[in-house]
């Protein structure tokens, strides 16, 4: 293989490759961020004290696994929707290059205690520089693709992808405050604003665009059918990009931040509901009648998982927007669970479901073994699930207490059977992202027969 290949479609396979490799790496430090969690005198090494593995297990599930696929999709699925080749694979595969180095060096950092601790903006300023270079350079290649294009619809798709990545320029510029290299941050309250202005458009604007542009890529293919609605489509585009934006404050409702604030990230966040249903009723109304198919079909069945938990997700989260609510699930194992079935259920599931939808299509073999993928599958979901369930409980406990006058400390041993199942249930997870790249790893090396 070819440092810099201009081999069609080297970029995106090399993305995928290194996704899976990343996602086997970031459940790892969050199997043991559970475990200390539970021991916390087990582990005395400072590189692996909870404090600076937990980022770099955020920080890769988040960039380096759903990140790293964005972009091996942005490189294979835009060019395919827009019927024009690839502006240049090369420069594709130097940013993936760029992209590794700098996701090593933020692991390595991270592990040093060299932080500029925000949530999600941990990054020291040069990588916060190299991971911008990284998001233009992929905009550069999407573009100029679009811009050569011999297909004039753009497909939602396309929009959701390609609004992503520049919105997510910009939040990414603003939110690690890089005018400021030292800290990262500006000063007092309103760097708890900026913050989460920038932490919730991770979020909103990475993740979210992400899997509901994949999601209406795969689901109709899976399908049979086109698309049930492109003017709902383009409802449920504009919608997530008025609401989303700026629902940040919603994490400050217990904060000194100003109350109009609070009510705009309320308000809104209640209308992300919108947004939400639209996609949903869109996607599964494109689906109806069509469920079996899905038992044919791995990554399509990852996919509408997916959708399945973006449903809950947006019930809940709307839900735990308002004050009277987070009275009991701020501060506490609640969020965590939320975290988990929106980002690992809903963004992470519909990534796998894309690796897996588009491994065959790219390599022109079957996957090295559907029935490994589908093991994969059951283990991420019953993992998931589980968190779910668990951490939820957990957090009602944590939320209860508190708001009866209990004191932190005096909880603490009830909560261990609840991280102690999270632990256990945890790796399962990770058990299944093993499995994830060996097949992915065979699917590329081996000669595999050939799709139909
Ligand atoms: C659809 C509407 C959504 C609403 C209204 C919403 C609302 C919220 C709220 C209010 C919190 C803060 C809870 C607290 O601290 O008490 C939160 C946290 C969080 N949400 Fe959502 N959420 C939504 C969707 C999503 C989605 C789709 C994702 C992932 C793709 C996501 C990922 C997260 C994460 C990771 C946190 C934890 C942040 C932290 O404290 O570190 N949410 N959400
Ligand atoms: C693709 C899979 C996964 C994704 C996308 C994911 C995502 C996340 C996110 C977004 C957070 C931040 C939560 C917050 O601030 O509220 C988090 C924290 C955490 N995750 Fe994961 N996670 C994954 C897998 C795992 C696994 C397999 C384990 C353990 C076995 C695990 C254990 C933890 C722990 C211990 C924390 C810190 C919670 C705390 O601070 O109390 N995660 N994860």
């Amino acid at each position: 293989m070819k440092l810099l290949s201009s081999e069609p479609y080297s970029a995106t396979k090399a993305c995928f490759l290194s996704a899976v490799g990343w996602l086997v790496v970031a459940t790892s430090f969050g199997l043991l961020g559970a475990i200390e969690l539970v021991a916390p005198d087990l582990v005395t090494i400072p590189w692996l004290l909870f404090g600076r593995i937990r980022p770099v297990h955020t920080n890769l599930v988040m960039f380096a696994f759903i990140g790293t696929t964005y972009l091996g999709t942005v490189f294979y699925v835009i060019p395919r929707l827009v019927r024009a080749p690839l502006f240049s694979e090369r420069l594709a595969n130097l940013t993936l290059w760029a992209w590794n180095l700098a996701l090593v060096a933020a692991v390595i950092s991270l592990m040093a205690g060299y932080t500029q601790a925000r949530e999600y903006a941990e990054l020291v300023w040069p990588l916060d520089i190299a991971i911008l270079a990284v998001f233009a350079l992929t905009l550069i290649n999407g573009l100029e693709t679009i811009r050569r294009r011999t297909e004039n619809l753009l497909y939602v798709t396309v929009w959701y992808l390609m609004a992503g990545l520049a919105i997510t320029w910009i939040n990414y510029a603003i939110g690690n405050a890089v005018w400021n290299p030292s800290t990262g941050s500006v000063t007092g309250i309103l760097d708890a604003i900026l913050a989460w202005f920038y932490g919730h458009n991770v979020i909103g604007m990475f993740l979210t665009p992400f899997a509901v542009g994949m999601a209406y890529y795969i689901l109709p293919r899976v399908s049979g059918r086109p698309l049930y609605s492109h003017t709902l489509s383009l409802v449920g585009f504009w919608s997530l990009v008025a609401l989303y934006t700026h629902i940040g404050s919603h994490h400050l409702i217990q904060a000194p931040i100003p109350t109009w604030l609070k009510v705009v990230s309320i308000v809104d966040s209640i209308g992300m509901i919108i947004p939400v249903m639209v996609a949903l009723t869109n996607l599964w109304l494109t689906m109806k009648d069509r469920l079996g198919t899905l038992h044919t079909n791995v990554g399509g069945k990852f996919v509408f998982a997916g959708t399945v938990w973006y449903f809950l997700v947006g019930i809940q989260g709307p839900l735990q927007s308002l004050p009277t609510v987070q009275r009991v699930t701020h501060f506490n194992n609640w969020v965590v669970a939320h975290a988990h079935i929106a980002v690992l259920g809903f963004s992470a599931m519909i990534a796998m479901g894309t690796i897996y939808f588009l491994l065959p299509e790219i390599t022109e073999k079957k996957l090295y073994s559907e029935r490994l993928a589908d093991v994969h599958y059951w283990l991420m979901l019953f993992g998931v699930t589980s968190f779910f369930v668990v951490l939820t409980s957990a957090g009602l406990v944590q939320g209860n207490a508190w708001l009866n006058g209990e004191t932190v400390y005096r909880m603490l041993p009830q909560l261990n059977v609840y991280l102690i199942l999270r632990g256990l249930t945890g790796i399962t997870i990770v058990l299944g992202a093993v499995i994830g790249f060996f097949n992915v790893f065979m699917s590329l090396m081996s000669r595999g027969e050939a799709t139909p």
